[in-house]
């Protein structure tokens, strides 16, 4: 066979990287509506996905989890069921209408299940995680379902009583990805150690968006946000500034000197 020529390798390279340029751009994408984050993401989340949103505590995982299920459900029509295994739902409704969320506005789109209305659904002889999985499947089949915040991991480690964490986990990522949804799994991590998960959930998952405190000077904390993976896109691996204000997360670019 003749040797291509450097010309004709450059030429199929690039014909291959914008056809791979397409495909990515064509795929349909769950938005954040965190102004901002949705551009570095080309256009957001992709459909389907399994996403973890790590952070340690106080960072806004709950609220950027639901402000997506709220807005994508006020926007776009979707459905959202928000598993609240850490917060009552009342508490976390309260937390919510404070940020400034109608919640009545979404509440035939969005449902939230906490441990409370689990317990009584749940019935004894299978186990916690099964009997979970039944639930959502037949709350999509009823109601439809396009989008699924599980609040927290860790939560949901200690309800689960797992026999081998990293297998259940495994079939549990493969599970919702069959399902059909796209998932926002909110996880726990101590700043400083990059490790984003306890049982290697950051290997399992299609994408992890880091939410955390960052120190800017002797007094001022800023929250910062970054896209640590996110399968199918090319992102940036920057973090940007969060900021929450009427209502509404948006990211902004880092400027000013930072304190490590
Ligand atoms: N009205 C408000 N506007 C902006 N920020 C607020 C408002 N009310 C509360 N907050 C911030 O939201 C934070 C809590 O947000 P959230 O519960 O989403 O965080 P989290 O990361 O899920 O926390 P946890 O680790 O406890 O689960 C509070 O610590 C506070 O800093
Ligand atoms: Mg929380």
């Amino acid at each position: 066979m003749p040797e291509r020529s450097r010309e004709e390798e450059n030429f199929t390279e690039d014909i291959l990287s914008a056809i791979e340029g397409e495909v990515r751009a064509a795929r349909k994408r769950v938005r954040t509506f965190v102004s901002g984050l949705d551009d570095v993401l080309e256009g957001g989340v992709p459909k389907g996905h399994v996403v973890l949103i790590v952070g340690s505590a106080g960072t806004m995982k709950s609220s950027l989890a639901y402000s997506i299920l709220h807005r994508n459900a006020l926007e776009e029509g979707a459905r959202g069921l928000y598993l609240s295994l850490e917060q009552s739902r009342q508490s976390l409704e309260d937390h919510m209408y404070g940020l400034g969320l109608n919640l009545q506005k979404a509440s035939d789109r969005v449902e939230i299940w906490d441990l409370g209305l689990l317990r009584s659904k749940l019935i004894s002889g299978e186990t916690w995680l099964n009997l979970l999985k039944k639930d959502i499947a037949d709350h999509k089949a009823r109601n439809g379902l396009d989008l699924l915040a599980l609040d927290s991991l860790p939560a949901l480690d200690i309800i689960a009583k797992y026999k081998d964490p990293r297998e259940e986990l495994f079939y549990f990522f493969e599970w919702l990805r069959e399902l059909g949804v796209t998932s926002f799994l909110i996880s726990e991590m101590v700043e400083g150690v990059a490790k984003y998960s306890k049982n290697d959930e950051d290997f399992l998952a299609d994408g992890i968006i880091h939410l955390k405190m960052q120190l800017v000077d002797d007094v001022h904390v800023q929250r910062r946000i970054r896209a640590v993976k996110m399968r199918s896109t090319r992102h940036s691996l920057d973090f940007y500034t969060l900021l929450f204000e009427r209502g509404r997360f948006s990211i902004t670019k880092v400027i000013g000197k930072v304190q490590e």
